[in-house]
């Protein structure tokens, strides 16, 4: 009889293990092992299914690979178009990410929809919700033409039933909501979301169906097994910001079809998400007069020039060690530029807490945006406003030199175009310092 014993797995890297573990070996994260079962024996095979093989003809010349039928679906939100590259690609698994309420249900709703009624057949698996609430959802949102709902949670059987009718593209909401029979672990498990997701990824490959999954993040912002899941997929749209403002950003961390860091706006609305064509407008607070430690900042994000307001606050600290804080920066960065600023320009700034934020919940990360951190800090710290049509990038060094980056000249009509003409870039200077003083 095959005997039944467990193993041990990393739910952030999926590192595996005879026995339960406190701290991954591999990734180093605390309290991420989860137990599964794992049959010896008859069933060893069935505790990791092996996916299909795609082709088995063995290899053939690429030349002769026949890519003509790829051709991508049209959602006609031009916006999310493009962050997947260009449209939707057949046979491709792409996972959405996010934290509850962001609007990933509606999002994909939507989707389906503007796909139905250019005629693909749709299917909606809903595992969250039953069949009616998503019903209340698509009235909502003015949105259910020809859309299929599958009301079921067991992936083997969803899979059975599609074959036998493959639809163009398949949603499913979500994969911590399906399990698989043969994985002998609860739903939501990290045994049971990889094997969910690898199923996917087989049927789709193989019968060309487009599928999307809604992936659950976990306290810390990140989707369960992450980097599992990461690289079984070709696309990961993930929500980022608060989920409780009015606007959404989606942004692309990985696309085996495009670019990456591409965004897209969304305004939430009573009938859904909306999509923001100048993103620009709506990061900068659109003040007439800037206070002091804020500066606005031309960056790229994906392929777009983006303008942001990066803030800053700086204050004497009353007690212990100064706090240094950033909100939507990196952190390692933040520490960087004060070292920069107190040693290269002077600023003391040994005994001041430090905050820095980005306006409107966008991530940077970008080197570019040093100078407009640099210039936010400097402009609180000595109580002075930028001029009000300032705009700053450009990297710094440690020895507090202000170097190039690409695309200087987009940024620079991005600028332009919104009114912002004083201009504090590699092109004009050279030196942190020079900035500092040409600027406050
Ligand atoms: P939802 O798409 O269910 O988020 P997720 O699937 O990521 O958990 O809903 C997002 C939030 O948006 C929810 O709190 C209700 C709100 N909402 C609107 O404001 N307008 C709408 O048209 C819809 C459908 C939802
Ligand atoms: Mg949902």
């Amino acid at each position: 009889m095959a005997k039944t014993r467990s193993v041990f797995f990393c739910s952030a890297c999926g590192f595996e293990s005879a026995r339960w573990l406190g701290r991954c070996p591999q990734c180093e994260a605390w309290n991420t092992f989860d137990e599964r079962p794992f049959t010896l024996g008859g069933g060893a095979s069935a505790a990791r299914p092996r996916p299909a093989p795609r082709d088995a003809r063995g290899p053939i010349p690429l030349a002769a690979v026949d890519s003509a039928h790829v051709s991508r679906m049209r959602t006609g939100m031009s916006e999310f178009d493009a962050v997947l590259g260009g449209g939707v690609v057949p046979g491709s698994l792409t996972l959405v990410g996010g934290p509850p309420g962001a609007g990933k249900s509606t999002l994909l709703l939507q989707i389906a929809a503007r796909l139905a009624s250019a005629n693909a057949r749709i299917v909606y698996v809903c595992g969250e919700e039953s069949a009616a609430q998503v019903k209340l959802r698509a009235d909502r949102l003015h949105a259910h033409a020809g859309v299929l709902v599958f009301a079921e949670t067991n992936l083997r059987e969803i899979l059975t039933v599609l074959d036998r009718d493959v639809p163009g593209v398949l949603i499913v909401d979500s994969i911590q909501t399906v399990w698989l029979p043969e994985a002998e672990s609860y739903a939501g498990s990290v045994a049971q979301i990889r094997d969910c997701t690898q199923a996917l990824v087989e049927f789709s490959k193989r019968t060309g169906c487009a599928t999307f999954v809604v992936g659950h993040v976990t306290k810390d912002g990140t989707i369960a097994g992450p980097r599992l899941l990461e690289h079984l997929v070709d696309t990961v749209l993930y929500f980022e910001g608060e989920a409780s403002g009015e606007y959404r950003i989606l942004r692309a961390y990985k696309n085996r079809f495009g670019s990456i860091d591409e965004i897209c706006v969304f305004a939430m609305r009573d009938d859904g998400l909306h999509e923001i064509e100048n993103p620009s407008e709506l990061f900068l607070a659109g003040r007439e007069q800037r206070p002091s430690g804020s500066c606005v900042v031309a960056s790229i994000v994906g392929s777009r020039p983006l303008l942001v307001e990066v803030q800053a606050l700086v204050g004497e600290t009353s007690y212990g060690t100064p706090r240094r804080l950033a909100n939507n920066l990196d952190q390692a960065r933040l520490a960087m530029i004060l070292a920069v600023l107190e040693r290269r320009a002077g600023l003391h700034l040994g005994t001041h807490d430090v905050y820095a934020s980005v306006a409107g919940g966008l991530r940077m990360t970008e080197p570019a945006v040093d100078l407009g951190i640099a210039l936010a800090i400097a402009s609180s710290f000595r109580n002075v406003a930028l001029a009000p049509d300032a705009v700053a990038f450009g990297e710094l060094g440690l020895s507090g030199e202000v170097r190039a980056v690409s695309a200087a000249s987009r940024r620079i009509a991005e600028a332009q175009k919104l009114g912002y003409r004083t201009l504090f870039d590699p092109g004009h200077y050279r030196d942190v310092a020079d900035v500092i003083r040409a600027a406050l």
